[in-house]
Parts: C-alpha cells; sequence; structure tokens
C-alpha cells in the first residue's frame, strides 16, 4: 500500500531540491531533513510493548519497541537518506546492498550486500530517494527476503505511478512511504518532473 506523506515542511523542502540550482551540499542537507521528516509517519505502526518505567517520584508504564531496526540504504542514493533516518533512530542497524541501473536496459543490477544476522524478528526499512521503473526497489526486496527478511517496508522521496505499481505488483504485501508521487517516467527512465539523478546530485558525479 502506497503513502504519501503529506506535510508542508517536507513539501517546500522538496520544491527547493528539484531546482537544479540547489548545489551538493545544499541537496546532502535538505535530503536528510525529508528524510528525518518522514520519520515518525513510516514508523507509526511499530510494534512496542508496555514497560515499567521508573521515575524519580513513582513507577510508571512505559513504551519499548519491540523488534530490532534495520535501515537499509540502496547505494549510492540512499545513503543520502539514511542520516536523516539515524538522526531519530540511533539505536537502528545499518544493512547495505548495492545496486545499480543498467544506463540502457533500466535493468538493477546487484553488487554488494552486508547484513546483520538473523533478519526473520527485525523491522526492516529499506531507503533509496527514487522509486522510478521499480527494478531496484523490487531487486532489493528480493535480496532481502532470500536471506531471510520478513518485515519489510520502503522509503522514498520520490516516486513514479509505474515505480508504485511495479513493486505492488511483485510484493504486495510492502507499505511503501514517499514524500511525493510524481507524474511519470521519461523515455530514459527519470521521474518526471522529479529531480534528476539523485545519487550524482547528492555526490558531486554530474557530468
Ligand atoms: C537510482 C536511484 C534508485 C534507482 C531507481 O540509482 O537511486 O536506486 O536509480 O530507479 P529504478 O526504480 O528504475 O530502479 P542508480 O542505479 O542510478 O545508482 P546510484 O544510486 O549509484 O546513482
Ligand atoms: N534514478 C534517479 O536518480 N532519478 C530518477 O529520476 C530515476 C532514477
Amino acid at each position: 500500500m502506497l503513502h504519501i506523506i503529506e506535510h508542508p515542511l517536507l513539501a517546500e523542502e522538496l520544491t527547493k531540491l528539484r531546482e537544479p540550482s540547489c548545489p551538493s551540499p545544499e541537496f546532502r542537507h535538505r535530503v536528510r531533513r525529508i528524510a528525518s521528516l518522514m520519520v515518525p509517519a513510516v514508523t507509526a505502526n511499530f510494534h512496542s510493548t508496555v514497560v515499567p518505567c521508573t521515575t524519580p517520584l513513582e513507577i510508571t508504564s512505559g513504551t519499548h519497541v519491540t523488534r530490532r531496526i534495520i535501515l537499509v540504504p540502496i547505494l549510492r542514493a540512499g545513503l543520502g537518506f539514511l542520516d536523516g533516518f539515524l538522526d531519530l533512530i540511533p539505536q537502528a542497524s545499518v544493512a547495505h546492498i548495492g545496486l545499480a541501473r543498467n544506463e540502457q536496459t533500466l535493468v538493477a543490477e546487484p553488487y554488494y550486500l552486508k547484513h546483520p544476522p538473523k533478519l526473520s524478528e527485525d523491522e526492516i526499512i529499506i531507503l533509496d530517494p527514487m522509486l522510478a521503473t521499480g527494478g531496484s526497489a523490487i531487486e532489493a526486496v528480493r535480496s532481502l527476503r532470500e536471506v531471510g527478511a520478513c518485515h519489510l517496508r520502503f522509503a522514498c522521496l520520490v516516486a513514479s505511478p509505474e515505480g508504485v505499481a511495479a513493486l505492488e505488483s511483485a510484493y504486495p504485501e510492502i507499505d511503501i512511504y514517499a514524500g511525493s508521487l510524481d507524474r511519470g517516467l521519461s523515455d530514459q527512465g527519470y521521474i518526471l518532473p522529479g529531480l534528476g539523478d539523485a545519487g550524482d546530485r547528492l555526490f558531486g558525479t554530474c557530468a
């Protein structure tokens, strides 16, 4: 199911981010702030249990988030999304998955996967600013399922209708969280209106 996170602060950050004149340092800061603004919505239904809580005055009841949290940025651009999540969830572990879209075929090709052992009980949030054709997200879910992940969700900054449909069709049980649902895809597989190549803009590797 798709959840569009609607918030005026997020929408304003995204507006400034889309502008081609936004330089890499500013782009990185804005992506980080947007990621933090998304955290409450992305994690709102995490399981929790009631635990005793001792204050300086008395004993009351408190909350414990039951499952370990694993953040999985898709390299490279997902790294730009990571710190904003870690700012609010510093206790999370981080797994990395390396995928690169073949520029001609648009197929996501895996090149790296490193994760903590025993993922089956964990809350796993896959992070990638862009959900375009959906190929990278689908490959990330497939790879993580293969190594035992069960409770997966996907968080992105900008999604295309085509990418959402592809991911929902492949994995209907996965919740997708997006800061914006854009209009569509260009012939080259770029999101329209989008923000260009997120990895290049984050890391200053634009041509
Ligand atoms: C971009 C982006 C996503 C992917 C989305 O990565 O960061 O991972 O494309 O496109 P898709 O939905 O069509 O798969 P890219 O492969 O360009 O690598 P990069 O992050 O290293 O720039
Ligand atoms: N990857 C990006 O970085 N941008 C797009 O628009 C599509 C895929």
